[in-house]
C-alpha cells in the first residue's frame, strides 16, 4: 500500500492547478488534476479534459464520465474506489489532441500520481493513454504486481455500438484483475527475504504480455 498522504497527494494537486509549463494554461479554465483517493487501487487514465472538466475542475464529469461511472457500475467496481486522472491535465482548445511537446511538459506530473498510489491496476482508456503508457502494446500488460489494462475510451464507445460492447465486456474483468495484482503483491511480499530491499525484488521485474 503507499505510504503517500492525502495531504501529499493534495499538495501535487496544488501543483498541477498552478503550472504554466505549456501553452494549455493560457487557455484553460483551470486545470483538472485527478480526483479519487490515495488508498484506490485501480487508478483510471483518460487523455485529457473537455470542457465540462475544464468547467468543474474534476475528470470524467461530462458524457464520457457518465457512461464511465455506469460502466464501472456495472463490472462492480465503485467510482468512488477509484483514482481518476487524465495524461494532460489542461483542456486543449476545442478539444483537439494533445500535442507531443504538451503531453511531454505533463507527463511528470502522471508519474508522481503513479509512484505515490502504485495502483494495483491502471486502466489505460484510450489511444493517448495507450501510446503514453504502455507505446507498442496492445493488450495487457503487467509490470513487477501492475496490471496495465488498454480499453476504448469511453467517448468513443458512446457513438458506436461495437466499441461499446467490447469495452463492457472487457471492463467485466478488471475485478479479475484487480484479485490477480492483489495476489501477486503478496506472493512477491511472501517472497522477498527479510531485510531484503523491496528494489530488489522490483528490479528483477520483467516486462510481461499476458495477450
Ligand atoms: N475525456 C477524457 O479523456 N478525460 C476526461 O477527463 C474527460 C473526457
Amino acid at each position: 500500500m503507499p505510504a503517500t498522504t492525502t495531504e501529499e497527494l493534495l499538495e501535487l494537486h496544488g501543483r498541477i492547478r498552478e503550472c504554466t509549463a505549456c501553452p494549455l494554461h493560457k487557455t484553460r479554465i483551470q486545470a483538472v488534476p485527478g480526483y479519487g483517493p490515495v488508498t484506490a487501487r485501480i487508478m483510471a487514465v483518460g487523455e485529457g479534459p473537455g470542457e465540462t472538466e475544464d468547467r468543474e475542475g474534476k475528470p470524467f464529469v461530462g458524457a464520457a464520465g457518465q457512461l464511465l461511472t455506469r460502466l464501472l457500475e456495472s463490472a462492480g467496481l465503485d467510482r468512488r474506489d477509484i483514482y481518476i486522472t487524465n495524461i494532460i491535465k489542461c483542456r486543449p482548445p476545442g478539444n483537439r489532441d494533445p500535442e507531443a511537446e504538451e503531453v511531454e511538459a505533463c507527463s511528470h506530473f502522471l508519474d508522481e500520481q503513479v509512484s505515490m498510489l502504485q495502483p494495483d491496476v491502471i486502466l489505460v482508456l484510450g489511444r493517448h493513454a495507450l501510446s503514453r503508457l504502455l507505446p507498442g502494446a496492445g493488450g495487457r500488460v503487467r509490470r513487477g504486481e501492475r496490471v496495465y489494462v488498454p480499453l476504448y475510451h469511453p467517448a468513443a464507445a458512446l457513438y458506436n455500438a461495437t466499441l461499446m460492447d467490447t469495452l463492457e465486456a472487457d471492463m467485466r474483468r478488471v475485478r479479475e484483475y484487480l484479485a490477480d495484482a492483489e495476489a501477486e503483491r503478496s506472493r512477491r511480499a511472501a517472497a522477498v527475504p527479510i531485510g531484503a530491499a523491496a528494489d530488489d525484488a522490483a528490479s528483477t521485474d520483467q516486462l510481461a504480455l499476458f495477450e
